[in-house]
C-alpha cells in the first residue's frame, strides 16, 4: 500500500517540524510492502531533507511541478529543485490545481513529462466534479484525463514505471462525502484498463499501475476502502495534518495485502 499525505497549503513551520520528527520515528512508516509518501510545501523541502533524509523509508516530494525545467516563471517550482532537496515524488493533476491555476490535462501531461525526464516519480490526480458524475460522465472524463498523458509520455519515450494514479472524485475532497465502495472498484479498474489500452508499446508487459483513492479519507473509513480489491493505497489531506493520526491511518493501510 502506498499511503500519501497531501498537506496542501497548510501547518506552519513550526507544526511542520513537529509532523516530521513524529513521521521520521513512528513505525507505522517503515511496514513490509508499505510507502509513505508526504507531499509538502515547497518550502519544507528542506526540512523534510534534514529531518526525514534522503535514505529514510518515508518519501518526499513537491504538490507540483512546472512544466518546464526552468525560466521566468514567478512563483514555481522545478522538478530539479524538488530533486535538488531530496524530494523523489510530485503530484500532478489534482482537482485543486485544475480547477485554480487552470491547468487543463495537456498542461498536465506535460509536468508529468517533465517530472519523469528530471528523475521524479509522478502521482497523477484524476477524477470527475459532481455535475460531471450526475450526467454519468465520469468514466469519459477520467480515460480523457489519462489518455491525454499516455500518449505525451509514449511520445516522449516515457514508461509509465514510475508512475501512480490518485483517483479522486472533486465531489469527495475536503466534503467528508465518500465514494462509494462500489463506485471506487469499478473506477479503479476502469482506471487500469484504461491506462493498459493507451499505454505505449514497450509499456504492454508493465507491471501493474498503482491506483490509489482519495477524498474525505480518514481512520473510520480507511479499513474498508484498503480492503478493495483495487485499492493500492490513498491520497490523504485533512486527515494527513495530524502526525499521529497520520501514522494511524498508515498503520491500518499495513494490516492489507501487498500491492
Ligand atoms: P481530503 O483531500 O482527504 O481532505 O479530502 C484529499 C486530497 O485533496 O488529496
Amino acid at each position: 500500500m502506498i499511503i500519501a499525505a497531501n498537506w496542501k497549503m497548510n501547518l506552519s513551520r513550526q507544526q511542520a517540524e513537529h509532523h516530521l520528527q513524529h513521521s521520521a520515528s513512528h513505525p507505522a512508516h517503515r511496514q513490509p510492502h508499505h510507502q509513505t509518501i508526504l507531499f509538502l510545501p515547497a518550502c519544507y523541502l528542506p526540512l523534510a531533507e534534514t529531518i526525514i533524509g534522503v535514505e529514510h523509508e518515508i518519501a518526499f516530494g513537491g504538490q507540483d511541478c512546472h512544466a518546464e525545467s526552468h525560466g521566468a516563471f514567478t512563483g514555481d517550482i522545478s522538478a530539479e529543485m524538488i530533486t535538488g532537496f531530496g524530494g523523489r515524488w510530485a503530484l500532478a493533476g489534482h482537482s485543486e490545481r485544475r480547477q485554480y491555476h487552470a491547468e487543463d490535462n495537456h498542461h498536465i501531461a506535460r509536468k508529468m513529462v517533465q517530472g519523469l525526464s528530471s528523475g521524479l516519480k509522478m502521482m497523477l490526480c484524476v477524477g470527475e466534479n459532481e455535475t460531471q458524475r450526475q450526467q454519468g460522465q465520469h468514466f469519459e472524463i477520467v480515460a480523457l484525463q489519462l489518455r491525454t498523458v499516455c500518449e505525451a509520455l509514449a511520445d516522449a519515450g516515457l514508461r509509465l514505471e514510475n508512475i501512480a494514479v490518485a483517483y479522486e472524485p472533486v465531489w469527495a475532497i475536503g466534503t467528508g462525502k465518500v465514494a462509494h465502495l462500489e463506485q471506487i472498484n469499478e473506477m479503479h479498474e476502469h482506471i487500469q484498463q484504461t491506462v493498459r489500452t493507451n499505454a505505449g508499446d514497450s509499456d504492454h508487459t508493465c507491471h501493474k499501475l498503482p491506483v490509489l483513492y482519495g477524498g474525505s479519507v480518514n481512520a473510520q473509513n480507511a479499513a474498508e476502502i484498503f480492503a478493495l480489491d483495487n485499492v493500492d493505497g490513498a491520497l490523504v489531506g485533512g486527515a494527513s495534518l495530524d502526525a499521529e493520526k497520520f501514522a494511524q491511518l498508515c498503520l491500518i493501510a499495513g494490516q492489507n495485502q501487498p500491492c
